[in-house]
């Protein structure tokens, strides 16, 4: 690993993460930990020991559980999983502005992803508001015209491209532009710092600038709609009825947060959607044959993949039992969605990808008080998305042998780091 990886890799051992052998399967290691219990005790490589929870039961028992916190910044055998990237696009920014950048890490005044019950119950209210049914149709026609424009480019361009500069990563970040309210003449700025502040081939140096960059966008983007208005999720969480109203600081850590959940995590699933679909060539031809199973398709590339494929995570705050383990105060544990929604007591042959498969009661937008606020916007994405991909470009193929595709393995969010292809 180089020393950018490092910054954002879990420190899980090898045998626990996705390989290349097969890049849409959880590894054996996982797997026969999966075979043994529901709920594990493994030691990370830099010597912490956590709870691996693979059942499926168990997972939805955790994420429903309040005893056990979301709020995992306390915790200092939860900080080891990871430096967190939005607390450190914070402390980036607060470097750079010559604040102190350990006070910074201890302030996550809108992030309630990291927040429990009432506090975060507050925020995400304010939130979900902003998720109207007339802004989800608005957004999910403009979803439909950046899809095309993209698709319509890379054909200009063609027959082969990367799929994930050319359009996963381009997609989810301007949707995301089109929420916050983001003019037209700043989204090239907007997307070539979420671009370098997430792109591992960018020294650290380059990442903590952009990601510094993107902190200080946010600001003068909430200063922007508190004195010019306009019809976009800031503005309506800046000029709605919030009681006590919300600070600039909450405005920015929310905005930021959207983007840190919305955009790696859709990109992700759209180019490893592509490339699972391009694999199994047989699930492909049925969905080129019969486009309404665009919906199932979609839910069963969410189970098969699970792009967050290390967590949720919580602490647990009381000693408690779970699974056939007891549990103590203050121990972190992990889900593991991979093989959560994988488990043979859940859905019949989980290792098989079948587009056709119904009651798909998957987890990978959690569950409970933290379920994904963007899960229908990730799903008009995703539909959207591969739909056009397949109808728009005929004989869509790899343009490499599997074996040279980048798979992001020890990545909070995984997938592929780039997607050559070409068609016909
Ligand atoms: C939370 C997955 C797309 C916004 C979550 C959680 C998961 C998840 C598993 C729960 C985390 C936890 O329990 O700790 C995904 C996946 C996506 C996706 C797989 C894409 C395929 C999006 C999009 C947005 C978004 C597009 C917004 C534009 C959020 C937010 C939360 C969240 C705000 C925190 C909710 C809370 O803490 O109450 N997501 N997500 N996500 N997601 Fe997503």
């Amino acid at each position: 690993a180089t020393d950018s990886d490092r910054l954002i890799q879990r420190p899980l051992p090898p045998e626990l993460l996705m390989r290349g052998d097969d890049p849409f399967s959880p590894p054996p290691g996982l797997d026969r930990l999966h075979e043994r219990a529901a709920v594990s005790p493994v030691e990370l490589l830099n010597g912490a020991r956590i709870w691996m929870v693979t059942g499926f039961a168990e997972s939805r028992a955790v994420l429903t559980d309040e005893r056990f916190s979301a709020d995992t910044h306390r915790h200092p055998n939860a900080m080891q999983l990871t430096p967190n990237q939005v607390v450190e696009q914070r402390a980036a920014a607060a470097a750079g502005r010559g604040g102190c950048p350990a006070t910074e890490q201890q302030r996550t005044d809108g992030l309630f992803i990291f927040m429990d019950p009432p506090e975060q119950t507050r925020l995400r209210r304010l939130l979900v508001g902003q998720f109207t049914v007339r802004r989800m149709r608005a957004l999910e026609a403009r979803v439909r015209e950046i899809t095309v424009e993209h698709i319509e480019a890379m054909r200009a361009a063609g027959p082969r491209a990367d799929l994930v500069s050319a359009f996963a990563l381009p997609l989810p970040s301007l949707v995301i532009c089109e929420l916050l309210g983001v003019a037209y003449e700043d989204r090239a700025e907007f997307q070539e710092r979420s671009a370098v502040a997430v792109n591992l081939d960018a020294s650290d140096e380059e990442r903590l600038h952009a990601q510094a960059g993107l902190y200080e966008f946010m600001r003068g983007l909430v200063a922007d709609k508190r004195t010019h208005p306009a019809d976009d999720l800031i503005s309506g969480l800046v000029h709605g009825d919030a009681d006590p109203a919300l600070t600039d600081e909450e405005l920015v850590d929310l905005s930021t947060m959207l983007l840190g959940a919305g955009h790696e995590t859709t990109a992700n699933m759209l180019a490893l959607g592509t490339y699972a679909l391009l694999e199994h060539p047989e699930q492909l031809a049925a969905l080129r044959a019969d486009p309404g199973l665009i919906d199932t398709a979609v839910e069963e590339l969410l189970r098969y993949l699970s792009v967050i494929h290390t967590g949720p995570v919580r602490v647990a705050v009381e000693d408690l039992v779970l699974g056939d383990v007891t549990i103590p105060a203050g121990d972190t544990v992990m889900i593991s969605l991979p093989e959560a929604n994988r488990d043979t007591g859940q859905w019949p042959d989980p290792a098989e990808l079948d587009l056709t498969r119904v009651r798909n009661h998957h987890l990978a937008f959690g569950h409970g008080v933290h379920q994904c606020l963007g899960q229908q916007l990730a799903r008009v994405e995703l539909r959207i998305g591969l739909a056009e991909l397949l109808a728009r470009l005929p004989g869509l193929r790899l343009d490499a042998s599997p074996a040279d595709i980048g798979l992001r393995t020890g990545m909070i969010i995984y997938g592929v780091h780039s997607l050559p292809v070409t068609w016909d």
